[in-house]
């Protein structure tokens, strides 16, 4: 089988805050890296999502036309994501031409299946600005609760769910003007309710996806489909190639997943000889398709993408496998990308390195609750994990050794019954690890990787090669070439979560990077005496007290 992941294609609007990352782009990396390690084919595929309105409002702000603007905001993220160490094989842009030439494609076969169109509707125009308002950027008082900055869609203050046309004293949210209308369009609609069955089975069969993933998804179908309106008012976009819509685009949700495609077709272009995007894509048996994607982005994904893949009677791979999240919290309350609360990904590389963040991002991920991000749990489990467990193992083994016997592992000593129940705990806890792994069980698996730090720790103190030392040189040697197959057990085996501290420590041991699999009775005597080592720089440092406060104060923890 071939692996094809992809991770939901970050809005353009900004640099993305640690709960987005936390949301699909860092577990997809996980499992990519991890299905490579094993030995798989694996296909990582993303994009910078890049039409709709937040971003025509977020380039008119910059005074940047929405292309401009785009590039330089697709640059900038993909920057931060290499540096954050995800390993995308490709990371597209919706905006790309192959993305409007598929999307347009997708809706001429829809079109032809008679699944789509045209209605008119009733549309607030705000005359100053020379547009159609969305719900959200009409403002006003809520006819409710009196609260004078609700939102055309919500009330803020009262949660009403609202018509803009309830509203009070109504204006726009981007000049303020009230010179509204309300003027008659004509917009395309996509009939998903024709397809509600196909969804329906095409879901209940999916016995293995996560009961949020499902949940979500029957809930909507189980409220009833609507056919959707799929067209918007807007210049910045995919054209919509139908007579009478020469000024309007598709909707920002119609060409996102699209891009999925188009990004594989850009990146089989890139050495056309020996990629194939259609192998990946097209009438496919042999690829197992993971989707990776925090919970609001679900119903895009279990309904409308799905819908359009059936729609168009085409053997378009649909996922094997959706993966979904909760939230990421920041102290209980939303990351919030336009009101700038929370953790900013380039904030958080100006504090520590990458793998700190991916570590605890990993740790504390939101699979079956929401969790929640703060200083101290972040501090905690860095210190306690990273700094305790991991880090002081390798720098304790490592050291000892160049400290009593020099640059090689040392030779003498017999293995015996404490050592035999190490490698049959170590080697249940790395088939546990790996299968958690597999099965997308990062919490598991996270456990599992501590289980193996706290066996190695424990057998360190217990058979404390320090003290053994002054009475039998052999059996400290031997204690410690058992130990230093461990570091390099744990650096296997931390690779897909921390590769640079990983990295680092193969490289220090003079090994490459290499698959789990092991032979039964093997794993803890790969190392063998006389072979050369290093000792990696301090590995992770701890996160001090000093630092959660200057922090809580720089980025506005609010305790409760
Ligand atoms: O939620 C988001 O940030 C969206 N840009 C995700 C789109 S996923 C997809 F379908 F491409
Ligand atoms: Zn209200």
């Amino acid at each position: 089988m071939r692996y094809l992941i992809t991770s939901a294609t970050p809005y353009i609007n900004g640099i993305k805050h640690l709960g987005n990352l936390a949301g699909s782009l860092l577990p997809a990396d996980v499992y990519a890296r991890f299905l490579r390690q094993e030995g798989h084919e694996v296909l990582f595929i993303s994009a910078t999502d890049e039409h709709g309105t937040p971003a025509e409002l977020a380039a008119k702000k910059r005074g940047q036309q929405p292309e401009e603007y785009c590039l330089t905001m697709h640059n900038v993220q993909k920057k931060i994501y290499e540096k954050f160490s995800l390993s995308f094989d490709y990371l597209g842009r919706s905006s790309a031409s192959a993305n409007h030439k598929l999307t347009q494609d997708f809706y001429c076969k829809l079109d032809a299946a008679g699944l789509l169109e045209e209605q008119e509707i009733k549309q607030v125009y705000a005359l100053e600005d020379e547009r159609f308002l969305a719900d959200r950027y009409i403002e006003g008082t809520c006819p409710r609760c009196g609260y004078e900055a609700a939102r055309g869609d919500q009330c803020e203050n009262c949660t009403a769910l609202l018509d803009p046309i309830e509203l009070i004293n109504p204006r726009s949210a981007l000049s303020g003007s009230t010179k509204l209308e309300i003027k008659t369009t004509k917009h395309l609609f996509f009939h998903i309710e024709k397809l509600s069955d196909r969804l329906r089975s095409w879901i209940t069969a999916k016995t293995d996806w996560p009961t949020l993933t499902t949940s979500i998804a029957l809930k909507w179908l189980d409220e009833g489909l609507h056919a959707r309106c799929i067209t918007r008012d807007l210049q910045w976009g995919v054209k919509v190639p139908r007579p009478g819509f020469e000024e309007k685009v598709f909707y920002v949700w119609f060409d996102a997943p699209v891009v999925y495609i188009a990004a594989t077709k850009e990146w089989a272009n890139l050495a056309p000889k020996i990629r194939d995007f259609k192998s990946w894509w097209f009438k496919t048996e042999d690829v197992v398709y993971t989707q990776f994607m925090a919970k609001d982005n679900v119903p895009f994904h279990t309904i409308l993408w799905p819908a359009m893949i059936f729609g168009t009677n085409q053997p378009w791979l649909q996922a094997t496998m959706i993966k979904s999240f909760n939230w990421l919290t920041y102290y209980g309350g939303k990351f919030s990308t336009s009101q700038k609360r929370g953790i900013f990904m380039d904030q958080a590389l100006e504090l520590l390195p990458a793998d700190y963040w991916r570590y605890f991002l990993i740790a504390q991920l939101p699979e079956d609750r929401d969790t929640s991000f703060t200083w101290e749990t972040f501090a905690t489990i860095v210190n306690k994990d990273l700094v305790g467990m991991f880090g002081n193992f390798v720098n304790r083994v490592l050291c000892l050794i160049k400290a009593k016997f020099g640059d090689v592992i040392p030779a003498g000593g017999k293995e015996g019954d404490q050592e035999r129940e190490l490698f049959e705990a170590c080697e249940r806890c790395l088939i546990e690890y790996k299968e958690a792994l597999y099965q997308l069980k990062y919490r598991v698996a996270i456990s599992r990787l501590r289980k193996l730090w706290s066996l190695g720790n424990q057998y360190l103190d217990q058979a404390a090669p320090w003290t053994l030392l002054h009475q039998d040189r052999d059996a400290a040697a031997m204690v410690l070439r058992v130990a230093v197959n461990l570091v390099r057990l744990y650096a296997l085996t931390a690779l897909p979560l921390v590769p640079n501290a990983a990295n680092a420590i193969l490289l220090a041991l003079k090994i490459k990077q290499e698959s789990l699999r092991f032979e039964q009775g093997k794993l803890l005597s790969y190392l063998k005496a006389g072979h050369a080592f290093t000792v990696p720089n301090l590995l992770f440092r701890r996160i001090t007290p000093q630092e959660i406060a200057e922090w809580e104060v720089k980025f506005g923890a609010f305790k409760s």
